[in-house]
């Protein structure tokens, strides 16, 4: 908590570490109240880093230290000093041994990160900074060591002891402890530490690796969930296999292990061979998980497991390089996911969560690049900038290097940077090294916050039979950046005939055209002119295929050409783009007037596609699905809370009543048959199903209303249930009650189903959302102290009811604000994660900015803040 100013750090300040650690011994002596840690430590002067003034200072919070000593003496306090947030020894040699002993409380650990307790079971969580609340430590990433960890702990409450590595020894105690001594052959660094204790079970299986080793798999559970962990052991298969398969890596221990804890700050954590979960993102069975939640667990369970090789084997130097190992991995996730079901429904849902997520960060006051300068708190950088917008900077690297050479750059990658901390500078050199490509240009991606936007301006010249397309890019100043240079943009292109038939892209000059199909166009400058030739019609241009760059987009295709793209692009990613960009204006359109038509020819573009039975059922749900109210906001320069739900309301209810027929049919056609399966297939079933659900109902004739209720009755999976419930809350009254209350007297006591009972609450935008929502907050089952239940309620309010959150009134501001105010000092990372909906407060009218602004100086004028929450909160005002 700071009184203060907390300052920044800055990337250009690295220094190399003055000491390195070989080795680390570990002794927990594990109790929920009073727990003690005893470390060794093997040290040694760094030769490449430079000489200080011969002290040694060590990272440490919220420690009680009992005992120092170097090389077996015991330091008198002349010769250290503590403070909270270290230990500096004022002279030590050059090489010596360390012992440390410390006190901690796990069951005061309300911050989840370092040792803390949730439910009856131990657990850590160390990324980013997290290791110096178990022991006094050299808690940077740059600092790689190997670990032997013993743990000790009662029997019969902690009989499940785990730690990285191998277990090497176990031993019954003579007082009813047991200890397990664990061994970590690979150096990594302390935020890869981790170390569980509980009355766990695990669920068991195998996996054989391509060289032929056999690798023992677990995950551990509390015994009531041992029936929900089919799913992510088959999907850690899958993703162990693709990784072998797409990326020649193997896995290297002989053990894995995955413990789901129902208390955690985020998704998961790639501890090394001791992955931690957010239960969210293990527990499934049909009944109690939606296809969503699924799809979470399937590529959330990939990308912790192949960070063993990108971020665990090699990682990072320092916290600025984050990108590295996130932007990498989450690269990585996302092919995996394409392979394994659709790449275009895939594409699609990442682009959506970039375009409703990330374009707002890099378009408001915590723009910050890929690789950032400067941070006052590190657990404010895991965005969705240095995740998502950090994977597109690796997809267009793959882009222009293209497959086997991409291959090649990673393979390189692997090979010479294994075993140490590096940089995304490293990363490129790879691909250039790997290429014979010059990426100097596009290392500005890592450098510039701020999303590009692309000018495109076509002219057919008949008789000449050229195509050119004008393209000009322009990137907006963000904070601390006025000046922006132009971007490296591999932009993909088709051209379309009038038959939807692909044409060559044929540039002008070249002697041949190539084959038809798509072509890779790089931009490097602010301007640039495609001339394309042979072509005797004009063609529809299919722009940014798959989604090739993270750019904004302004063309002059005209409606009639995006319904022509819709019907007929062979880039499934582009057809649905086309329909977005359809439905996007008209809803546009709507809020300005509410008066303006709703075409026919739109109506029978989506007509003609729902009558299409050989569409892809998942693709055709995307297509069909309207954009989000909170999406379309940040597409207008003034946000028009109410006119925008005015809108999307009368464009949903005008879909339902005219496609009414075609939408009855599809959702009877879809019916569940069997067994619940979670294949690509019957997820877009499902999907298709439910969206016809959702305009039937909203269509108001009754019809809809009663499948809705009959369905909630009689569904036997998750997603099936939670359409309809979702619905039916929507539509409020005795019917909406009856359901709530079945579901909940259904599910007391599934933590993670209780989540969705919340959560549905919290998004109905009913005009009494708030009171509900304030009245649920002292619901017996709500607990400020378990981030999913905070979530489930307070930010599916706030970032999923936009109408209701930004209510004239000021009310859910200030209900925001209360919340934040009262989690911050138990859990500061989850409260400036709350704070985010309101950073964007300079996009709305004048009395909603005043109304907002005053809320977040309410935040900044009550004393002593985290520095998670004042960073927050001081950049969105400045
Ligand atoms: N490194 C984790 C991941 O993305 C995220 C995380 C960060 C978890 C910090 C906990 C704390 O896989
Ligand atoms: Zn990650």
């Amino acid at each position: 908590m700071y009184r203060e100013t907390p300052h920044p750090i800055y990337l250009k300040d690295y220094r190399p570490p003055e000491f390195l650690i070989e080795q680390v011994e570990l002794r927990f002596e594990l109790d929920p109240e009073h727990t003690r840690v005893e470390s060794r430590l093997a040290l040694r002067r760094n030769p490449a880093a430079t000489r200080g003034d011969g002290s040694l200072r060590l990272h440490g919070e919220q420690l009680t230290l009992m005992q120092v000593a170097i090389d077996g003496h015991a330091l008198t306090p002349a010769e250290y000093r503590v403070d909270a947030e270290g230990l500096t020894m004022h002279r030590v040699p050059d090489r010596f041994t360390l012992e440390t002993q410390v006190e901690i409380h796990p069951s005061l650990n309300t911050a989840l990160e370092g040792l803390y307790q949730s439910g009856d079971m131990l657990c850590t969580q160390c990324e980013a900074e997290g290791f110096r609340r178990l022991t006094y430590f050299l808690d940077r990433p740059d600092v790689m060591a190997r670990y032997t960890t013993t743990l000790v702990a009662d029997r019969t409450r902690f009989p499940v002891l785990l730690s990285n590595g191998n277990p090497v020894a176990r031993t019954d105690l003579e007082d009813g402890r047991h200890s397990v001594t664990w061994d970590d052959p690979f150096p990594k660094p302390s935020y890869l530490f981790a170390l569980v204790a509980g009355d766990l079970r695990a669920v068991e299986d195998s996996f054989v690796t391509a060289s032929g080793r056999e690798i023992q798999l677990q995950i551990f559970v509390e015994p009531h969930n041992l029936d929900k962990c089919d799913h992510a052991m088959r999907s850690l298969k899958k993703a162990m296999r693709w990784d072998e398969e797409r990326f020649g890596r193997e896995y290297d221990l002989d053990i894995f292990m995955i413990v789901a804890v129902s208390h955690f700050n985020m998704g998961a954590m790639e501890n090394k061979g001791l992955n931690i979960f957010n239960d969210k993102f293990v527990l499934a069975r049909p009944d109690t998980a939606t296809d969503v939640d699924f799809d979470g667990i399937e590529s959330v369970i990939a990308h912790e497991y192949f960070h063993n090789w990108t971020g665990n084997r090699i990682t990072c130097r320092d916290w600025f390089q984050l990108s590295l190992k996130e932007g990498f991995t989450v690269y990585r996730d996302q092919e995996f996911s394409a392979d394994v079901g659709s790449r275009a429904v895939k594409r699609i849902s990442d682009v959506r969560t970039l375009r409703a997520h990330q374009f707002p960060e890099d378009a408001g006051p915590l723009a910050h690049p890929v690789r950032p300068e400067s941070y006052i708190e590190i657990n404010n950088f895991y965005t969705t900038t240095v995740y998502d917008k950090g994977a597109e900077v690796v997809r267009m690297q793959a882009a222009l290097l293209g497959p086997e050479s991409f291959r090649r750059a990673t393979d390189r990658y692997f090979e010479r940077h294994d075993g140490q901390a590096v940089t995304t500078e490293d990363f490129v050199r790879c691909m250039e090294d790997a290429s014979g490509r010059d990426l100097t240009q596009f290392r500005r991606w890592y450098e510039q916050a701020g999303t590009p936007e692309l000018s495109i301006q076509s002219k057919y010249d008949a008789t000449a039979g050229t195509y050119t397309l004008s393209v000009r890019q322009e990137t907006a100043a963000t904070p601390g950046q006025p000046v922006k240079y132009p971007f490296h943009i591999p932009l993909t292109i088709g051209l379309l005939g009038a038959e939807g038939q692909a044409l060559p892209v044929w540039l002008a000059g070249e002697s041949a055209p190539p084959a038809p199909g798509t072509r890779l166009l790089e931009l490097t400058e602010r301007a640039h002119e495609f001339t394309l030739v042979g072509l005797t019609e004009r063609p529809v241009p299919s722009l940014l295929r798959g989604f090739s760059a993270p750019v904004r987009v302004r063309d002059d295709l005209s409606d009639a050409d995006r319904m022509f793209l819709m019907a007929h692009d062979s880039d499934g990613f582009n057809r649905w783009d086309a329909a977005q960009t359809l439905h996007e204006r008209l809803l546009l359109a709507l809020t300005d007037d509410a008066d303006h038509p709703i075409p026919e020819d739109y109506i029978a573009a989506f007509q003609r596609a729902l009558r299409d039975p050989s569409a892809d059922r998942a693709l055709l749900a995307e297509v069909l699905t309207l954009p989000s109210e909170t999406y379309l906001s940040d597409r207008m320069t003034v946000v028009d809370v109410d006119g925008l739900h005015r809108a999307h309301r009368q464009l949903t209810r005008c879909i339902g009543e005219r496609l009414r027929a075609d939408l009855l049919a599809v959702y009877h056609d879809s019916a569940e048959t069997g067994d619940y399966v979670f294949s690509p297939e019957a997820v877009g079933r499902r999907a298709l199903k439910n969206l016809a659900l959702a305009y039937l109902v909203r269509a108001e004739d009754g019809e809809g209303l009663a499948l809705c209720r009959a369905q909630f009755e009689a569904a036997h999976n998750m997603t099936d249930v939670m359409a309809a419930l979702r619905l039916l809350t929507e539509q409020g009254g005795a019917a909406a009650e009856a359901a709530l209350d079945a579901f909940h007297r259904r599910w007391a006591g599934e933590s993670l189903v209780l989540d969705k009972w919340f959560a549905v609450q919290a998004a109905a935008p009913r005009a009494d959302a708030l009171t509900r929502v304030m009245a649920l907050l002292h619901h017996p089952d709500y607990s400020a102290r378990n981030p999913n239940r905070v979530r489930s309620l307070v930010s599916t309010f706030s970032n999923l009811n936009q109408v209701r959150f930004h209510a004239a009134d000021g009310a859910g501001y200030r209900f925001l604000v209360g919340q934040v105010l009262e989690l911050d000092p138990a859990n500061p990372q989850l409260a400036a994660r709350l704070l985010k909906p309101l950073v964007r407060w300079r996009r709305f009218d004048p009395e909603r900015q005043r109304l907002m602004r005053t809320e977040l100086e309410r935040v900044l004028g009550s004393g002593e803040l985290s520095s998670d929450v004042f960073e927050v909160v001081s950049k969105a005002l400045a």
